[in-house]
């Protein structure tokens, strides 16, 4: 009995030490741009779970996506005594000597949305199912065009992200790995030729070079309302989809003639655009989701424990696999987006109001 309070008492002690010398830790947040909706969120969540749980944060933006922004906000964060780095890379290749500062000093990194690439620094890769992300929008595109019973052919144009970010292989792999088997048989028409995906790639996912784009295509292919019909147009997120609307809508599309159009993330600009019947569907990532994955991450690699992960085959960042957690995205059209995001509390009624 004395030997089992001994314990008990032991282990208090012992439990008690580690989460005073965890509580007040700084943990380093970097995002790569303020600009979009998504990343101001992510940071936000991320902060507020964080220092919930006990830590100092020091959370930066880099710029608008400025590379040279990101490093010397990280080398900051080193020199600074944060313990972890969470990190959402603009250019997954560009952060390899910082990184290797951090790992010299003991200081382990966690890749949050986007993998970074070719160091071994990274210990850790929190992120959702980016491959299901492009088979859901590519599914979405095949089940609304009915290419399985119907004849067709269908004029479609495919627009993905940033070429610097990992993320697009996977989202422009997976839509294609749906999509490209009817591209083959004729089914689906590319009729700019423009399917490689280094030509459908929009640097640093603006909104403003897709529009710059689909005007291009627009124009040199004729496509209109009253021209060559244009049936859909892939695209990987919303702040493209949002560039490709406001080309489509510069030349005459309407509710009542809009080619099928996909995106990702569920911003409030494109949930507009949804509910008026012009956007067809995005993707819901739920970034509380993801955050309070990455807070339990942080509270295991401090504690000294292993964090929960859930793959060890799909990311390879170069220096081999990185051991991931993925969470689920779910696609969202105006028939869930009720159920989606405003009973899980993610959106007013009134923020999505016309
Ligand atoms: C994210 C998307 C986001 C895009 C542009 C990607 O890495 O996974 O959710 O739309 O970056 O910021």
């Amino acid at each position: 009995m004395k030997k089992l309070f001994s314990l008990v008492l032991c282990l208090t002690l012992v439990l008690g030490f580690i989460s005073v010398a965890v509580a007040g830790e700084k943990i380093g947040v970097s995002m790569p741009t303020q600009s979009l909706q998504r990343w101001n969120q992510d940071g936000a969540n991320m902060k507020a779970r964080l220092e919930a749980a006990g830590y100092e944060v020091d959370l930066q933006f880099a710029g608008d996506n400025e590379v040279p922004v990101q490093v010397s906000q990280l080398e900051n964060m080193i020199s600074g005594g944060c313990k972890v780095l969470v990190i959402s890379a603009i250019d997954g290749s560009s952060l390899t000597t910082v990184l290797n500062d951090a790992k010299a000093q003991g200081i382990k990194v966690i890749a949050y949305d986007r993998l970074i690439m070719n160091t071994d620094a990274v210990s850790y890769y929190a992120t959702f199912d980016n491959f299901k992300v492009g088979t859901l929008q590519g599914e979405f595109i095949r089940d609304q065009l009915k290419l399985d019973s119907t004849a067709g052919p269908y004029n479609i144009e495919l627009f993905t992200g940033d070429p610097g970010d990992n993320n697009i292989n996977f989202f422009f792999g997976g839509a294609m790995s749906i999509l490209k088997p009817y591209i083959d048989s004729g089914k689906l028409v590319v009729k700019s030729g423009q399917t490689e995906q280094a030509q459908c790639a929009t640097p640093s996912w603006s909104t403003e070079r897709a529009q710059a784009r689909m005007e291009n295509i627009i124009t040199s292919m004729n496509y209109g309302p009253n021209g060559v019909k244009l049936h859909a147009v892939y695209s990987s997120n919303d702040s493209v989809a949002n560039g490709i609307t406001n080309a489509l809508v510069g030349a005459g599309y309407t509710k009542d003639n809009f080619p099928l159009l996909t995106g990702q993330d569920c911003d409030v600009t494109s949930m507009k655009n949804i509910l008026a019947g012009i956007q067809s569907m995005s993707i819901f990532k739920d970034t509380r989701t993801l955050a309070e994955r990455v807070v339990k991450m942080v509270d295991a690699i401090m504690k000294g424990s292993a964090p929960e992960i859930n793959d060890t085959e799909t990311y390879d960042n170069g220096t081999g696999i990185i051991p991931s957690f993925l969470c689920d995205p779910v696609f969202c059209t105006k028939d869930n987006y009720k159920e989606l995001l405003i009973d899980s509390g993610y959106y007013t009624e009134a923020q999505l109001a016309q």
